[in-house]
């Protein structure tokens, strides 16, 4: 029988990471152990979605709401990040190209260079782009593009009129990249939370009950199974 990875192969895929605090909270542990396991889980599932051949990955690491969070969790998940999303890998080996999603300018200048510096690192690799969401938030994004593109025309760069969908795409964080074909949500919980609104209008939504920091290989080969068993329309019939 065919393996679900079998059909993995340029797929776009965004992944909402969520459970961790609960998966602490079960364990009788503090919220920032299941952050730490969650890193864990994610630097796992970047090489498995490798092996895979996704042409993209969207993983929301850190929404612009997620600040409302008390300072030592927000804390630790930025320390975190700065440990195991920028310092600690290379991902020049893997041939990825990496991006981060998200407005960087309030987050520490130290991490500011170093994403910067990966980006530019990787620009011209040619496997998987692989998407990092860090105080992202998809609305933002949508006002920016918005933004970007009433800057052009009021300098008369562009018409009005050529304010189209293209035109948004193109200045969104994920320009010239493939819609994600699903977006999967472990933890059981059923929205998007701010996450590629612009980019998800015909994305599958696979919800499935595992917390983050459980999530396995073959949890993910299941997420694949179950939208490849949808029928996508795309409006049509
Ligand atoms: C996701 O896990 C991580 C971030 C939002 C940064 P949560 O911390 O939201 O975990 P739950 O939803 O409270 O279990
Ligand atoms: C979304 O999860 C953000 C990330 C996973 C990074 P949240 O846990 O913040 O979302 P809500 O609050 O349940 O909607
Ligand atoms: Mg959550």
């Amino acid at each position: 029988m065919a393996h679900p990875a079998d059909f993995a192969k340029g797929l776009s895929i965004g992944i909402i990471m969520d459970g961790n605090g609960r998966w602490a909270q079960k364990r009788g542990l503090p919220r920032t152990a299941g952050h730490k396991r969650g890193a864990e889980v994610f630097d796992d599932i970047v090489h498995y979605c490798n092996e895979l051949g996704l042409s993209s990955a969207y993983f929301y690491a850190f929404s612009t709401e997620n600040w409302r969070r008390p300072p030592e969790e927000v804390g630790m998940i930025m320390k975190l990040f700065g440990d195991y999303l920028i310092k600690a890998y290379s991902y020049e080996k893997e041939n990825n190209k990496v991006l981060f999603m998200g407005d960087r300018t309030v987050l520490d200048p130290h991490y500011q260079d170093e994403m910067n510096d990966i980006e530019a690192k990787t620009a011209h690799n040619t496997g998987m782009v692989l998407n990092v969401a860090i105080n992202y938030g998809g609305r933002q994004e949508i006002v920016g593009a918005a933004q970007a593109l009433a800057r052009k025309a009021a300098a008369g760069v562009i018409r009005p009129e050529e304010i189209t969908e293209e035109a948004m795409s193109a200045e969104m964080n994920t320009a010239g990249q493939k819609d994600p074909d699903f977006i999967l949500r472990p933890s059981g919980e059923k929205r998007l939370s701010n996450f590629m609104l612009w980019q998800a209008a015909y994305s599958e939504m696979v919800e499935m009950d595992v917390l983050w920091p459980d999530f396995t290989h073959a949890d993910l080969d299941r997420a694949i199974e179950e939208y490849n068993t949808r029928s996508r329309r795309f409006g049509g019939i």
